[in-house]
């Protein structure tokens, strides 16, 4: 007789709409792999309950979201990074090691002053306000390099891109960073304040990490790409956030695509549907509702800057 393939656990009795709790608890079985391969790296345990720690995060989040407890299918990637080792949680941030960098924009190095220069690349389409369009309604970026020197749209302090062209001579300024190079990308899991001690504290944590535990990773820096890295929001929020703080602790880029910011910030339901207008809520809608637009944003910050 056949006999039909045993039930592994009573998730297999529960409803369809309980896909959530099924995935929440297929990464959860794998926590056991997970230190098995902390201990084998000789890496501490602490670093792995703190990263595994995010599996809670976003299970109430969605919980917050849609009153199930759990986590999305398409956050099973992520967690395979988490499972692999290739994302640490070290003090309020985490690291992805898995990744490089993924700016449309060159650094460049005075050779004198050691200043920075960011250039975009070509061929970006710009608004009005010097970030990225989201429609083929905006100017164009350019460059152009050559032995003497390199043309293009520099990248203000602010985070926005100057129309004018900026030339840097070659004698001046050298190639510092450009897409595809080894940089660890920070993600920025939700919950305290990310006040800028805690942030320096995090990077210095994870310089110190990937020196004794993958001393052969020759990275150049952190940077992440983030809605909440939009210079919109120097605009709209006051001059003590924590968000606001941390722009300022690396060097803004424009960044494409669609930005998270509203279900960020007003959850699944978005703006009508929240029940706790704070003050960053309040500011954010009235600015949706005069017509304006958010953008993602990135920030970098290299290895001899913190
Ligand atoms: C990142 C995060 C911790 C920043 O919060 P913070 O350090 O308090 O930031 P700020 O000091 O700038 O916040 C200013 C105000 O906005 C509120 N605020 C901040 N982030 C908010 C959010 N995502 N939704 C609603 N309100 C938010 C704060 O509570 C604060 O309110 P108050 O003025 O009434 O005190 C928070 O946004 C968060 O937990 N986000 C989820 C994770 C995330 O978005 N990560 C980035 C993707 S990689």
């Amino acid at each position: 007789m056949n006999r039909q393939p045993e039930e592994t656990s009573f998730l297999s009795g529960l409803p369809e709409d309980s896909d959530a709790l099924k995935n929440y608890v297929s990464v959860l079985e794998r926590l056991s792999e997970m230190k098995e391969l902390y201990r084998e790296r000789g890496w501490p345990l602490s670093v792995c309950e703190a990263t595994f720690s995010d599996l809670e995060l976003w299970a109430k989040e969605h919980q917050e979201n849609t009153g199930v407890f759990g986590i999305s299918a398409h956050l099973l990637d992520w967690f395979n990074l988490h499972l692999h080792g290739k994302i640490v949680r070290l003090g309020r941030l985490q690291f992805n090691t898995d990744s490089i960098f993924g700016g449309y924009v060159k650094v460049f190095r005075n050779r004198t002053d050691g200043g920075r220069c960011i250039i975009c690349n070509g061929g970006l389409s710009i608004d009005a306000d010097g970030l990225r369009s989201h429609d083929a309604n905006g100017w164009l970026t350019t460059f152009a390099e050559s032995a003497e020197k390199t043309e293009g749209n520099q990248v203000e302090k602010n985070g926005r891109i100057k129309r004018e062209i900026t030339t840097l001579p070659a004698a001046e300024w050298q190639l510092e960073l450009t897409y595809g190079e080894p940089m660890i990308n920070i993600h920025i899991p939700a919950g305290e304040p990310i006040t800028a001690d805690l942030c320096i504290n995090s990077f210095h944590q994870a310089a110190d990490f990937f020196a004794e535990h993958l001393p052969d990773f020759k990275w150049k820096g952190f940077y992440c790409h983030a809605w909440l890295l939009d210079p919109i929001l120097q605009e709209l929020l006051p001059e003590d956030s924590k968000i606001i703080q941390f722009q300022k602790l690396g060097h803004l880029y424009p960044v494409g695509g669609e930005t998270e910011t509203i279900k960020r910030v007003f959850g699944n339901s978005g703006i009508k549907g929240t029940s706790n207008p704070n003050r960053m809520r309040k500011k954010l809608a009235e600015f949706i509702s005069a017509g304006g637009v958010f953008h993602n944003g990135g920030m970098f910050i290299m290895k001899d800057e913190f």
